[in-house]
């Protein structure tokens, strides 16, 4: 069992914004001559880079997003490590950029969180989010995959809020991601290509977008930089397959795996935006939610499309609620881990 240490005294955890605040100290590894060198855990600060530096120009930049908890019983939980690690790889293999081995990844993770362990508190609604990131550094302007990289860890706390329900857009002019892209790799550049039709869509009185797929704009697949699942009639929750187009989503998976243990049956299924509106129209209770690791669940009231609005289900009896519930137990080690997801540090 781990003891409870005090928070970092001059901070305040009441109130803060997301992502500003970086703990004290970071990870840092360096890749060159076709080998990662040893970790170092440094004093978060800033770095140097050439302007030369390949990520500035040619978008090889890789990263990650995971969160640690404090359990009940003090000890603390990097949730789904494994899973984060292989994404990583998948989304380095894709972008042309050196693995980074378990044994950087994990052994690094694991030796930077007890360091800071001191801002993972002891309060169901706070985690200490995690951005592991590898960046090419070669300094050569050439389009070509560099020599030269840098893996990263950095930590910055995070309070989770009663996420406010959503008013979402589906996007009808612009695309995440098409078949044979990166759109299933976590690239920067595909966050870059989103802050325009976001910011279109935050203008036009939306939280969010709903991308469609590129062929034939006809299919949802995820909503801004969430996975997307329905639930119909409190008994069937559907969510699009992953593939090329779709990030395989760590929260999807988990919740797709407690969903039919709470009764709910499971279909990965691609849903076009015609049906979605049909079973609204027809009356079905169509629950319709992001799932992701920063809000975990984000509830959708709302579905715009061409200009018209389709409500969805937020009563207080919805589904999503439950299997949120829950993944939130098991993180803390209150239920059972029955599939093996909790990393003790
Ligand atoms: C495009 C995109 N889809 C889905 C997700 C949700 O994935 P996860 O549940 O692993 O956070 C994310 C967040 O990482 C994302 O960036």
């Amino acid at each position: 069992m781990q003891t409870i240490l005090s928070p970092k005294p001059s901070f305040d955890f009441d109130n803060f914004t997301f992502g500003v605040q970086a703990t004290d100290r970071m990870l840092v590894a360096h890749y060159g001559q076709s080998a990662w060198q040893d970790y170092k855990i440094v004093p978060f600060g800033e770095i140097t880079l050439s302007p030369l530096a390949m990520c500035f120009h040619y978008g090889q930049t890789v990263f990650e997003g995971m969160k640690a908890y404090r359990m009940v019983d003090g000890g603390i939980n990097l949730f789904r490590m494994g899973k984060h690690h292989e994404r990583l790889n998948r989304s380095l293999r894709r972008m042309a950029m050196p693995e980074v081995p378990a044994s950087l990844f994990i052994e690094g993770l694991t030796e930077l969180i007890r360091q800071e362990e001191k801002w993972i508190i002891d309060n169901p609604d706070y985690s200490l989010y995690i951005r592991p990131f590898v960046i090419a550094t070669e300094p050569r302007l050439g389009v070509d995959a560099a020599e030269e990289y840098l893996f990263m860890i950095v930590l910055s706390p995070l309070k989770s809020y009663y996420s406010k329900n959503l008013r979402v857009k589906v996007e009808t002019e612009y695309i995440r991601a098409a078949h044979g892209g990166a759109g299933s790799a976590k690239n920067g550049g595909n966050y870059g290509a989103s802050m325009l039709p976001q910011r279109l869509a935050k203008k036009a009185g939306f939280d969010q977008i709903l991308w469609l797929d590129a062929a034939e704009r006809k299919y949802v697949e995820e909503s801004g930089t969430m996975n997307i699942m329905f639930i119909l009639d409190g008994k069937t929750l559907i969510t699009p397959p992953t593939g090329d187009t779709i990030l395989d989503g760590i929260t999807r998976d988990s919740l797709l795996r407690l969903a039919p243990l709470q009764g709910l049956e499971v279909e990965e299924i691609r849903v076009s935006v015609s049906e979605l509106i049909d079973w609204i129209d027809a009356g079905v209770r169509v629950e319709a939610f992001g799932v992701g690791t920063a809000a975990v669940i984000s509830p959708f009231e709302e579905i715009s499309y061409l200009g018209k609005s389709y409500p969805t289900y937020t009563g207080k009896d919805a589904c999503m609620y439950g299997l949120k519930q829950e993944l939130s137990d098991i993180r803390r080690g209150i239920s059972e881990d029955k599939f093996e997801w909790n990393f003790r540090v």
